[in-house]
């Protein structure tokens, strides 16, 4: 039956295309480069606060790349996705696109001669952006300094790398339409509101999707992925047993080590990075829309029972591993501030229902962004062999969270690995 549902879905997808290709929608003229004095200060001050709030800087600059100029490639489990170069460059950036190309393109996800967009451009979640906000954001990226840099071809099969293919998605996945305020709720829920499912597009990792890709609208914020990571639930039943506070949640939002909740790390790190660099009132209306939803329901709440001490299921390897390579810094406080873990029979990733972020932390560390102070946890890839870390896990979810082993433990180390070794070998682009 599913079978049959997915069949029906991609052919009605296919003539969705081949219409949306005959109809295809406009290009917009090109226009002069707007000279940067045209735009007020203010203006471009706002644009620069939304860029960080729509972390526009993650996914268009390469690592050590010019701002940008786009180049970043994003996996996809069909391929993989180049961003574009978004400085104001005449010739390889969006110098002679107008306000109105620029501002379709982020709520349309079409580009400005009309070519459909790759939804791995969060324009499913930028469509809620206010004029005001769109012309914020063209202000500040027409006042860039130009970049000459070619975009990179797209590497996608047949038929997915023919982009009328995107209309029939569309149709099924994409609602175009502003954010409607709640008359409700306060000012400041509903500024959350639309950053948290606009602009911020949370739900991009923290909501699960369907097999086309595609966001489950009924799942919302209930838990997805992001780049090997699982995005833990952050509304419904979450896999942290400590509750949030709305103290708590604005720290970590903004890449601050927090007791019960750890550091923003792998992909929700610069998503934080960005947070740090916004007026509070903005991370404020985040954290008073989220928190309402994390109440309803903690996992499950940790063992009182359990303690470090136990050796549990004779597990005396485990627990000599522990006490070696990890008690200085996850147990009572260590002398070091930015070596400081957090006790981990607290932590999300050891709680999960999937080993991935448990997997991830251990074999690939914790480091701060590039250039800052915080959070320092070594990569531990080369100091544990397969066998230690998996009766180490062992150890730790019955000692800690009173849980069974994971599952899947074996298959995401050696996941883990190879894109660890892969990341490696990748040149600088
Ligand atoms: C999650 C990654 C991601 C984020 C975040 C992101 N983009 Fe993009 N963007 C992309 C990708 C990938 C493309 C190319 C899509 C394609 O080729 O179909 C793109 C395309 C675009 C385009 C179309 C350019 C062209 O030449 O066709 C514009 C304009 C753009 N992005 C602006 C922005 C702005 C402004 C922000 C921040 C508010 C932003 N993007 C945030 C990934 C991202
Ligand atoms: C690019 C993907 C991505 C985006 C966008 C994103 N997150 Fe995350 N988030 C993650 C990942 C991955 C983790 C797990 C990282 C960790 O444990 O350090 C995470 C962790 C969290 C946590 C901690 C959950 C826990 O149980 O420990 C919270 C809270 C959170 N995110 C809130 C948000 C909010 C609010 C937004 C939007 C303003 C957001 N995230 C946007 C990927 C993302
Ligand atoms: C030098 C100090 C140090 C050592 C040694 C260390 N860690 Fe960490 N660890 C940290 C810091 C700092 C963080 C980031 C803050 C946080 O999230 O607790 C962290 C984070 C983590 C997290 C993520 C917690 C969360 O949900 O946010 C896990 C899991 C973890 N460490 C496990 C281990 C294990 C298992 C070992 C031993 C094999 C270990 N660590 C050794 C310092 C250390």
């Amino acid at each position: 039956m599913k079978i049959l549902i997915s069949a029906l879905v991609v052919i009605v997808v296919l003539a969705g295309a081949a219409l949306a290709y005959a109809l295809g929608p406009s290009a917009i003229a090109t226009v002069e480069r707007p000279m940067p004095e045209s735009f007020s200060g203010a203006e471009v001050k706002r644009g620069a606060e939304l860029a960080r709030l729509g972390y526009c800087n993650t996914c268009h600059t390469v690592r050590g790349g010019d701002p940008y100029a786009g180049g970043y490639a994003i996996e996809t489990s069909f391929g993989t996705i180049y961003s574009t170069n978004i400085t104001p460059d005449e010739e390889t950036g969006i110098g002679r696109w107008s306000q109105e190309a620029f501002s379709r393109s982020l709520r349309e996800g079409l580009d400005r001669e009309g070519h459909h967009l790759y939804p791995a451009f969060p324009y499913t979640h930028f469509t809620k952006l206010t004029d005001q906000d769109a012309r914020a954001l063209y202000a500040f990226f027409m006042t860039r300094t130009p970049i000459r840099r070619s975009p990179r071809e797209n590497d996608l099969p047949f038929p997915l790398n023919w982009r009328p293919v995107l209309a029939g998605w569309k149709l099924f996945f994409f609602d175009s339409g502003r954010f409607e305020p709640d008359g409700n709720a306060s000012d400041t829920v509903n500024h959350g509101a639309y950053l948290v499912e606009g602009l911020s597009h949370c739900g991009a990792c923290h909501t699960p999707r369907n097999f086309l890709q595609a966001e489950k609208r009924d799942d919302f914020l209930r838990g997805g992925e992001a780049e090997g990571w699982t995005a833990p639930a952050i509304a419904g039943d979450l896999p942290t047993p400590k509750g949030w506070t709305e103290a708590g949640l604005k720290s970590y939002l903004t890449g601050s080590f927090t007791a019960d909740h750890g550091v923003a790390a792998g992909p929700m790190q610069p998503v934080a990075e960005n947070l740090a660099a916004v007026p509070a009132a903005d991370v404020e209306a985040i954290a008073a829309y989220v928190l309402p939803k994390m109440r309803s329901g903690a996992g499950k709440l940790a063992p009182a029972a359990a303690t470090s001490e136990q050796g549990g299921n004779g597990n005396d390897e485990g627990r000599v591993l522990y006490a070696g390579l990890c008690a200085s810094c996850h147990e009572a406080s260590s002398p070091a501030r930015r070596a400081h873990g957090m006790n981990l029979a607290d932590s999300s990733a050891l709680n999960e229902a999937t080993s991935r972020n448990f997997v991830n932390f251990v074999l690939a560390g914790v480091q701060p962004p590039e250039g800052r102070a915080g959070s320092f946890m070594p990569a531990l890839a080369g100091s544990l062999t397969d066998e230690q870390l998996t009766v180490l896990a062992a150890y730790l979810r019955h000692a800690k969270a009173g849980l069974r082993p994971w599952d899947d433990l074996g298959k995401t180390i050696s996941n883990v690995r190879e894109t660890m070794r892969r990341a490696d070998a990748e040149p600088q682009r």
